[in-house]
């Protein structure tokens, strides 16, 4: 029998420090506590749901965990989370799987947690390395912090790690600056 091919997996976290005014995607300001454990029992009844329509032994090779901004949950959250989705879909050995975060709102303790999750794949919104494009853009960090974020990822053992730029705003001389520093 033709088998189909591997699913990749999408989860939302819809929260942000602030709202960046060109930004056009499901994401809002954090007004509030992080409601933690209502929003993983609306992801695993989410879940639950599209299990009804969707085989669950299809095999997942990738997952992308995007926002808003997924690195302000805590790393407990996404182990509580994976242990879900080991229980409940057929997980590829080699899965592959990404959050999204901002380094102005990146908490290291974070880190160990997510790695300890199975995430393997940290994707760092950096925009540009220019201070001044940073605050018209509304970020809510500037240039140092991009390299504390990518340093502290690195150090706490990410070995993959994609840095999100907005093409046009590059800085390209800083650029260069930054792959022969990192
Ligand atoms: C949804 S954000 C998630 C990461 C995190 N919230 C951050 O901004 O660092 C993913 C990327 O989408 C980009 N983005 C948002 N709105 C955009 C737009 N209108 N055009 C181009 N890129 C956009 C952001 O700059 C960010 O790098
Ligand atoms: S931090 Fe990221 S997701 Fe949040 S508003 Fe800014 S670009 Fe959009």
């Amino acid at each position: 029998m033709i088998q189909p091919p591997p699913l990749s997996l999408y989860i939302h976290i819809p929260w942000c420090v602030r709202k960046c005014p060109y930004c056009d995607f499901n994401s809002h300001e954090l007004k509030a506590d992080l409601p933690e454990q209502q929003y993983l029992q609306a992801l695993l009844a989410d879940l639950k749901a599209d299990l009804n329509v969707e085989n669950p032994l299809r095999e997942i090779h990738s997952i992308f965990i995007g926002g808003g901004t997924p690195s302000l949950l805590s790393g407990q959250f996404y182990i509580d989370l994976f242990k879900q989705l080991h229980q409940q879909l057929n997980l590829s050995d080699g899965l592959e799987v990404t959050i999204e975060a901002n380094p102005g709102a990146v908490d290291s303790k974070h880190f160990d947690g997510f790695l300890e999750a199975g995430i393997n794949r940290l994707s760092l919104g950096i925009q540009s390395f220019s201070d001044h494009s940073l605050k018209q853009l509304g970020r809510v960090h500037d240039s140092a912090q991009a390299f504390k974020a990518y340093r502290a990822a690195r150090s706490a053992g990410f070995n993959n790690i994609n840095l999100d730029i907005i093409f046009k705003i590059l800085n390209f001389c800083k650029v260069d600056f930054v792959f022969h520093n990192f």
